[in-house]
């Protein structure tokens, strides 16, 4: 708690600012930042007790600013539990953004397709989700200013917000689903069998973020939306190898309707 408001104060500091929502940048919605009014920048490096990136990840920052007319913090770089982190680090930030005071949150990732109606560069809001990582970021002593010892899960994802993202939707040229997004650890890949037991369990993508943030997030009982854009194709017949360069590819094909999206929801 001591080091949460530390970091707290240091970005007061930095700019008197009190955000409405918070953004969590994902693969595929860089493009977010170029529409923002940022005004104030901070390296994460500069954050007292903000995660050290580790060597491979890149030097992410919080930007501080104005979206379509809303106050928001914007996470541009996340950390994953794959590079090493704890799931108490990877969730810190979120920690500090509902101090900074934000309402809402907003998260987006790449993700492998499992549903046989999606197609590579598809957007897939999430309705749900099942944790696979081998952690939780709510273990050991809960801090009962911030949120219950056993938080409730019943709407990991605001319905209401899930109606506002389908109902923007409608009006976009891109193909949005909703569904189950699964968690994994990483940072390999799934095997096929793995692929076919994610699909068993019923989930509709599957990923390596997202969910313990959310978890800290809803535990601090803030209304969470996320959204998956579908990098790569994991149900059999369409199968292939992952190439990074193709995961960045697709995601930069959705990059514009999901910034539009993501804007469009802050109205
Ligand atoms: N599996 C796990 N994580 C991913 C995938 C996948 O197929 N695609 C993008 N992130």
């Amino acid at each position: 708690m001591k080091n949460i408001k530390e970091a707290v104060a240091y970005i007061k500091n930095q700019l008197d600012f009190k955000p409405e929502a918070g953004i969590i940048l994902g693969t595929g919605l860089g493009g977010l930042v170029k529409i923002m009014e940022v005004e104030k920048e901070i390296p994460y490096d500069d954050i007292p007790h903000f995660p050290v990136s580790t060597v491979e990840s890149h030097h992410g920052k919080l930007l501080l600013g104005t979206l379509n007319g809303k106050k928001v913090v914007v996470m541009q770089g996340r950390f994953h539990y794959y590079e090493g982190y704890s799931l108490k680090q990877v969730t810190f930030p979120v920690r500090v953004m509902k101090l900074l005071g934000i309402k809402q949150l907003f998260v987006s990732n790449a993700a492998g397709g499992l549903n046989t109606n999606f197609q590579i560069a598809d957007l897939m809001i999430l309705n749900d989700h099942i944790n696979l990582q081998p952690d939780n970021p709510l273990t050991g002593a809960n801090y009962d200013k911030l949120g219950p010892r056993f938080p409730d899960m019943s709407q990991p994802y605001s319905r209401k917000l899930i109606k506002k993202g389908l109902k923007i939707a409608l009006t976009m040229e891109c193909n949005v689903h909703q569904g189950v997004y699964a968690v994994v650890p990483g940072p390999n890949l799934e095997t096929p069998a793995e692929y076919k037991y994610l699909s068993i369990i019923g989930a509709d993508a599957v990923g390596m973020s997202t969910v313990p943030e959310v978890i800290v997030a809803r535990h601090m009982d803030i209304p969470c939306f996320a959204v998956s854009v579908i990098t790569d194709l994991c149900y059999p017949g369409a199968i292939e190898e992952v190439k990074i360069e193709k995961i960045l590819a697709a995601a930069a094909k959705a990059e514009p309707f999901l910034t539009e999206l993501m804007s469009k929801m802050l109205e």
